[in-house]
This record gives C-alpha cells, sequence and structure tokens, in this order.
C-alpha cells in the first residue's frame, strides 16, 4: 500500500480523504508539480519548488512550506514507496470553504503529495504526434489543477492513434498537451520562448542550459507551423515521459522518419545529468 502525505500526515494513500468543498474539488481551484525521482533522488528539486512557488504566487496564494520541509517529506515518501526510480505528485489547493467564486482570504491550503514508480520508457523509441488547435486559457504559464483543456486535446490525440497532441495558437508551436516540443529545423535547435502561453517545463529549462556552450544550443524562438511541417526531428519533454522523439506527425514521416542524430546527442547530455544528480 503507498504511503502519501495529507496536510501534515503520513498515511495509506487509500485513507486519504478530502472534503467535497475543496476550492480544487469544486473550482479547479489549485496548483501541482511532478517530480521525476531517480534512485530515490528528486531530479532539478530546486526548479521544481520555484515553479511551485510562482504558479502559487500566480493565483495569489503564498508559498505553504520551506524547501527542507519538502525534502524531508519527499525522502520520507521516496524511501517508504515501491521503486528506485518514482515520480512525486505534489497538489496543492486553496482549501475548504462555501462554494462561492471570491476566493476567501486566509484559508488553510489543502497539500497533498503521492508518490508512484516510474514507469521505464524506452527513450530511443519514436512516438506519434497529431497537431490541434491550442485552444486553452491564456495563462498556460501556471501548473494549474485545472485542466479539463489538456485532457480534452490528449484524447483527441489519442483518438486518432497518436501519443501526443502538439498545439498551435495563431500559425505558431507552443507546446505538447502534456509536453514542451523541440524542433530541428535547417539544422538549427529550437523551442518555444517562454511565455504566459506554454509551460516553463522544468525538462525543457534543463536542456536549454545544458545545451548552451554545445554545437546542439537551443534557439528558443517561435516555431512556426511551417517550420514544424518541414523539421528534421521533433521531439517532447517532461517529467514524466522524460524525452521522446515523434517519428511522424500527422501521419507522416518526421525528417528521415527515425531517431534523428541530434536528438541522440541531447538524450545522451541528459542521461548524463541524471547520472550525476544521483551521485551528489
Ligand atoms: N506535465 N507542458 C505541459 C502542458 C505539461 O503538462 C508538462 C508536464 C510539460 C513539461 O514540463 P516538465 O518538464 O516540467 O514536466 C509541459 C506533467 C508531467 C503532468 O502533468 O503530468
Amino acid at each position: 500500500m503507498s504511503l502519501c502525505y495529507l496536510n501534515g500526515s503520513f498515511l495509506p494513500l487509500a485513507e486519504a480523504q478530502i472534503p467535497v468543498l475543496d476550492r480544487g474539488f469544486i473550482f479547479g481551484d489549485g496548483v501541482y508539480e511532478v517530480i521525476p525521482a531517480f534512485g530515490r533522488t528528486p531530479f532539478r528539486l530546486d526548479a521544481h519548488l520555484c515553479r511551485l512557488d510562482r504558479s502559487l504566487g500566480a493565483i495569489g496564494m503564498r508559498p505553504v512550506l520551506a524547501a527542507a520541509d519538502w525534502a524531508e517529506i519527499f525522502a520520507r515518501l521516496l524511501s517508504m514507496n515501491e521503486g528506485e526510480d518514482q515520480t512525486l505528485y505534489v497538489q496543492i489547493t486553496r482549501g475548504v470553504a462555501p462554494r462561492v467564486h471570491a476566493p476567501p482570504p486566509n484559508l488553510a491550503p489543502t497539500v497533498f503529495v503521492m508518490s508512484s514508480p516510474l514507469a521505464r520508457q524506452n527513450l530511443e523509441q519514436a512516438v506519434s504526434a497529431v497537431t490541434h488547435e491550442d485552444f486553452r486559457w491564456q495563462r498556460c504559464d501556471i501548473k494549474s489543477i485545472s485542466l479539463l483543456g489538456n485532457v480534452l486535446l490528449r484524447q483527441f490525440a489519442l483518438e486518432a492513434g497518436a501519443h501526443e497532441a502538439i498545439l498551435l495558437r495563431d500559425g505558431r508551436v507552443t507546446e505538447g498537451a502534456s509536453s514542451n516540443v523541440f524542433v530541428v529545423h535547417d539544422g538549427q535547435l529550437y523551442t518555444p520562448p517562454h511565455s504566459h502561453l506554454l509551460l516553463p517545463g522544468v525538462t525543457r529549462d534543463l536542456l536549454v542550459e545544458v545545451l548552451a556552450d554545445t554545437d546542439d544550443a537551443v534557439r528558443e524562438a517561435p516555431i512556426t507551423e511551417q517550420m514544424l511541417r518541414a523539421a528534421e526531428e521533433i521531439w517532447l519533454s517532461s517529467s514524466g515521459r522524460e524525452l521522446a522523439p515523434v517519428g511522424t506527425l500527422d501521419g507522416r514521416p518526421v525528417g528521415a522518419g527515425g531517431v534523428g542524430n541530434v536528438y541522440r546527442r541531447v538524450l545522451a547530455r541528459y542521461e548524463q545529468c541524471k547520472v550525476s544528480s544521483r551521485a551528489r
């Protein structure tokens, strides 16, 4: 039985309960993080906690715990739960209150953390993607638990027999339904710049950082639909799925249709980062 953390207590996941008037349940009024842990060690923890506090700030909430307290909770769950590699899921909602839209001041937030074994993925296995108009809201930079738009887009991808939907807004790529997007076009590696239209992905930012001084430095610049369709390589990044090369887009092969050379080099760099984070 998996152990979780809820509002100061550790308890079996099946016994964790929240009141139905929790604003997360009623309004989707909350934020979350997904943090991978390799060898029971959270990966890029500072970046995830920084984004969590940023999301809280964006919805008018204060940070709920100090970094050391989060680290203690995560260490306990990672040591008690199954799997050398796990995914931590952190959710904070504004708390429990009578159902009125306006957020009441000074509510006690609901704080929940669980972990589950990280599914082993073959990161050299190409996946398929389809494009879709990005019909989500204008604050996709907040890691909000209100994910209906993302869920519908993912469902569209699955119904089209694809793994992920790559989203286009005004003729430009924003991100995937639950991932960031990288494209190799004319030999240059691109990812869309940070903006209110996409999540500042921790995996994305890691790649931008570690590739900065290499021949594969990432240009953070708009990717037009034409660039996407003419791309030599496309891949996706996220904390849950790590990296995934895209072999087909809307049923047509991307580049030569296999796993590209730039992707292979970037994957090797990424694996190095994982190894060095475990060694620390
Ligand atoms: N999702 N964009 C969206 C819309 C996402 O949902 C995610 C990740 C990303 C990648 O961000 P990161 O590298 O920080 O995981 C980009 C998580 C994994 C999820 O909702 O499960």
